[in-house]
């Protein structure tokens, strides 16, 4: 049987939570937040996407950055943790988040398989450059795509379209590979061929058709994408 993502030329990778641990932030931080680095984290994250999404929604776009700080007020209020000494650490350790244990190896293999690799993220071109350089992914990387450049966040079809436009392979050729299900279900919606890196186990979304392959660990990409 052919592997599900055979043909394909190009592969596209969410960064935040695909490629970078963004879990890493709180951890580096655990001296003051002790056993509230995990649920900070959680609701961090959560909020973070909701903002994206709502901010869509309203057309009022405000670049990841701005909106990372918000959702980290928000949730350090709800726990009640808010000192100013803290969000500064907690926003200066996203910018020098760490890779995903997977994450290097995999890209590794993909590229000496002639496979062209980039990132396509929310994330403001800024936070993206000083991220995937302190992450160490930056020598594998052909392009880092920014949804700055259409100005909406995923997934909206334009930013997946973004990834097709610039990387110059047709759209069967690109595969897009991410671990937030709620992304890979909107690059299918988009026309795109999609691995869901689904490591924790969670259930499908219900969001109309379902990525091509679903992975538990990127390990499993390059047989994915049938190289030997
Ligand atoms: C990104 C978020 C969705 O990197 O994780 O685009």
């Amino acid at each position: 049987m052919a592997a599900p993502l055979a043909g394909v030329r190009a592969v596209v990778f969410d960064a935040y939570g695909t490629l970078l641990d963004f879990a890493s932030a709180a951890e580096r931080s655990r001296d003051l937040l002790g056993d509230r680095a995990g649920p900070l984290t959680e609701l961090w994250r959560q909020k973070q996407l909701q903002y994206t999404w709502l901010r869509s929604l309203m057309g009022r776009h405000a670049d990841f950055w701005q909106v990372t700080g918000d959702s980290l007020d928000y949730a350090l209020d709800s726990l009640r943790i808010a000192t100013p000494d803290l969000r500064r650490r907690l926003m200066e350790a996203y910018e020098r988040i760490g890779p995903c244990a997977d994450a290097r190896d995999a890209l590794k293999r993909l590229k000496a398989a002639g496979i062209k690799i980039a990132i396509l993220s929310n994330g403001s071109p800024r936070m993206l450059a000083a991220a995937v350089r302190s992450a160490g992914l930056d020598d594998l990387l052909a392009e880092t795509l920014s949804v700055e450049t259409v100005g909406i966040y995923k997934p909206h079809p334009s930013v997946y379209k973004l990834a097709v436009d610039r990387l110059g392979v047709w759209p069967v050729e690109m595969g897009f590979v991410s671990a937030n299900g709620w992304d890979a279900w909107g690059a299918k919606a988009a026309g795109l061929r999609v691995a869901w890196c689904n490591r924790s186990g969670l259930p499908r979304e219900r969001l109309g058709e379902p990525p091509d392959v679903e992975l538990t660990t990127l390990a499993e990409l390059p047989a994915a994408l049938g190289l030997p």
